[in-house]
């Protein structure tokens, strides 16, 4: 007799998942590039993008390009990150959740609560490095900033910067511990049971089928 096959459904399709990963090549060129620039103690990492002078030019056409991308990406999937009753109550037992507890969080639809804060604290997070980064862009932009908006754009950007690393961090902290998440981004697909357990309505909206 052979075992009954595990469901698999459809997670991200292949136009989401070379979007979702171009913008991620993009931040961590960025994120490493940016660092070579913040301080000297970093500057050696410019050696991984062919010296400093290469990477001077090379980092705000990578953030531009990674704008480029996310928006469109993110406009695509507006619809499953709508804010909805049931994400307050995932956010009221985020600590038991993080924690491993399986406290009562409701049901969740295609992204958890913590999910959607990631992607709509990025919309403004990004506006601001694109702004900033193109107020201190030399030589094509910077010259015709006044000095002042120029000092206070570059430290904006710093903080921007930061914000994101963390953000960006938590989030690849939680697709790695949510064992079957970055399978889904790979190969776009995931069983079943993943989306039993971590979106019980989103597999209802898919399947038709009761996930418990
Ligand atoms: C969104 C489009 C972006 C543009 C147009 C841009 C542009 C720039 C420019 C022109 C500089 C100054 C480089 C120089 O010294 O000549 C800079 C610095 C920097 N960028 Fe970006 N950048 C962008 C996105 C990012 C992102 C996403 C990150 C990291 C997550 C980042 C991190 C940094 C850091 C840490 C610095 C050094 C800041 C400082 O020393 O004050 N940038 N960026
Ligand atoms: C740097 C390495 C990164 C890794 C390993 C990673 C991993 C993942 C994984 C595994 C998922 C699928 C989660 C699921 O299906 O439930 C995902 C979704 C997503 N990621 Fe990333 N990611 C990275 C970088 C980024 C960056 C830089 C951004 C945006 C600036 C981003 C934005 C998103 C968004 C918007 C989603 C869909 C969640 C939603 O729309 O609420 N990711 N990521």
């Amino acid at each position: 007799m052979t075992a009954p096959r595990e469901e698999v459904l459809l997670r991200h399709g292949n136009a989401t998942r070379v979007a979702h990963w171009a913008v991620a090549i993009a931040f961590v060129a960025l994120f490493l590039s940016g660092l070579a620039l913040f301080h000297p103690f970093f500057f050696w990492i410019s050696a991984l993008f062919g010296g400093g002078p290469f990477l001077r030019i090379l980092h705000p056409f990578a953030g531009v390009a990674l704008v480029l991308v996310f928006y469109p990406y993110a406009a695509a999937h507006l619809r499953d990150n709508r804010w909805l009753p049931v994400d307050g109550r995932w956010v009221r037992n985020m600590g038991a959740y993080m924690r491993n507890e399986h406290p009562d969080v409701g049901e969740t639809h295609k992204y958890n609560a913590g999910q959607k804060l990631m992607y709509w604290s990025m919309i403004p997070i990004l506006a601001l490095l694109l702004l900033t980064g193109l107020l201190v862009w030399q030589p094509w932009i910077a010259p015709h900033v006044p000095a002042g908006v120029r000092r206070a754009a570059g430290l904006l950007h710093a903080v921007g910067a930061f914000v994101m690393f963390v953000g960006i961090g938590i989030h690849v902290y939680a697709a790695i511990w949510t064992k079957g998440s970055i399978d889904a981004m790979i190969r776009g697909t995931v069983s079943g049971a993943w989306a039993r357990f971590h979106h019980p309505a989103w597999y209802r909206e898919m399947t038709g089928r009761e996930p418990r």
